[in-house]
């Protein structure tokens, strides 16, 4: 029999907390793939009183049975790569064994960095500093390296091409400490890549089951977002495929995360906003900080436009409610279901994701609750189902597994 492939993308502006989700259900999956976006990611997953980070490997790799691959898609960053490893070392069983990296994946080099932090002092969009918008330039003007060409005897050639398109000759400093960072990592990264679009079709022939684990959210897509205040990779379900090579046949469900508001790190329109008041409790209770940044994370009410145009986007099949536990407490809170046009006056339903600046959101105000049992808790819940017309698969509450998935069938 052949196996299959689930999904999991976040419906916001990232930090939906995709990490837990993946974690916990990746025990179900042989393998969990990363198939876009970088080191800009930072997926958080609680264990054992321990906190552990991920940006570029897999939420999945401390489940001792479970195979990550790092995608095609990916722009990788050998350094935090190798940090990440000899972080968990000591925490999981042969790491080193069960990551694959795809040779066709694009390498983030300090250059990529070092653009990506000037152009920020021009230009702020608010990135993460990761180097993910100019590694992903240089991937698509075709000036840039991939694993493989660490192993080709053009690389020198290749890798002066690269440079050049920043400006840097031979001779520059730039040039000469770019090529140490690719030295001291080419050899160790050998044991790593694959081709990993062979593997995961083989896997699948031999029915094995695989987990694609998006980064970023939705309303973060080059082309869906909210442009120009985006990442650089497509963040949406289908780019599953075009950053692993698996054949779109496969795909079976495809799960949508959200949490029970919205956030947003960097810079970019934010309607949804809430009393500071509010917004400041959520921050604290919801430890809404990035964890690639440290950045204070914008906190606001749901927006169920945005969510709904995003399912729309992504064929979500099931939903995942995130961080309800933050709400408990609050009298009433809002919701956002439609948006009015500042000027015409007219209302629509549609996410109006790239005129956000001329919309003002329109909230349904609902009874708060104190624990899931509420029956408030559950009139919203079937509102949502009701709205969205998707059913909620599983509700998450709590920084650790253990106190916290009530996964409904
Ligand atoms: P996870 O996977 C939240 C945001 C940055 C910035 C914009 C562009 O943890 O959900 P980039 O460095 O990608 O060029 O920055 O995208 N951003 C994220 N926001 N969560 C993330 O990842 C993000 N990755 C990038 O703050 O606004
Ligand atoms: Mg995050």
């Amino acid at each position: 029999m052949k196996g299959f492939a689930d999904i999991v993308v976040g419906l916001q502006w990232g930090d939906e907390g995709k990490a837990k989700i993946v974690d916990f259900l990746s025990k179900r999956y042989d393998i969990v793939v990363r198939f876009q976006g970088g080191a800009n990611a930072g997926h958080t997953v609680y264990k054992k009183g321990e906190k552990f980070v991920f940006h570029l490997i897999p939420s999945s790799i401390l489940n001792e049975n479970s195979i990550a691959v790092i995608g095609n898609g990916v722009v990788f960053d050998p350094e935090v790569f190798f940090d990440e490893i000899n972080k968990l070392k000591n925490y999981t069983k042969d790491i080193e064994e069960r990551i694959f990296i795809s040779d066709k994946a694009s390498i983030v080099l300090p250059v990529h960095k070092k653009m990506d932090s000037l152009r920020e002092n021009k230009n702020p969009i608010g990135t993460t500093k990761r180097g993910i918008g100019p590694a992903y330039e240089t991937k698509i003007v075709r000036v840039g390296l991939k694993l493989s060409d660490l192993f080709s005897n053009k690389l020198l050639e290749k890798f002066e091409i690269l440079m050049d398109f920043f400006g840097f000759d031979r001779f520059s400093d730039e040039f000469k400490f770019n090529l140490e960072f690719i030295n001291n990592y080419k050899n160790k990264l050998i044991k790593f890549v694959k081709n990993t679009e062979y593997f995961l079709n083989e896997s699948l022939n031999k029915g094995k089951k695989i987990l694609f684990e998006g980064a970023q959210g939705v309303s973060l897509d080059i082309d869906f977002g909210t442009y120009p205040y985006v990442t650089s990779s497509n963040t949406i379900s289908s780019y599953s495929l075009v950053g692993s090579g698996v054949p779109f046949h496969y795909i079976k469900d495809v799960f949508g995360i959200f949490k029970i508001y919205t956030t947003r790190v960097g810079e970019g329109p934010f309607p949804v906003e809430m009393e500071k008041e509010v917004e400041e409790m959520i921050q604290k209770k919801g430890f809404e900080y990035g964890s690639t940044t440290g950045r204070l994370r914008k906190c606001g009410w749901l927006d169920l436009s945005q969510i709904k145009y995003n399912s729309m986007i992504c064929g979500i099949t099931k939903l995942i409610l995130t961080k309800i536990d933050i709400f408990f407490g609050l009298e009433k809170f809002l919701v956002c279901t439609s948006y009015k046009n500042k000027f015409t006056g007219e209302i629509i339903e549609f996410f109006p994701v790239n005129s956000l600046e001329s919309y003002e959101p329109q909230y349904l105000e609902f009874k708060g609750f104190n624990s899931i049992e509420d029956i408030s808790f559950s009139n919203f819940i079937n509102f949502l189902e009701k709205y969205l017309n998707i059913p909620i698969y599983i509700i998450s509450k709590g920084q650790e597994e253990k106190d916290t998935l009530i996964v409904k069938p």
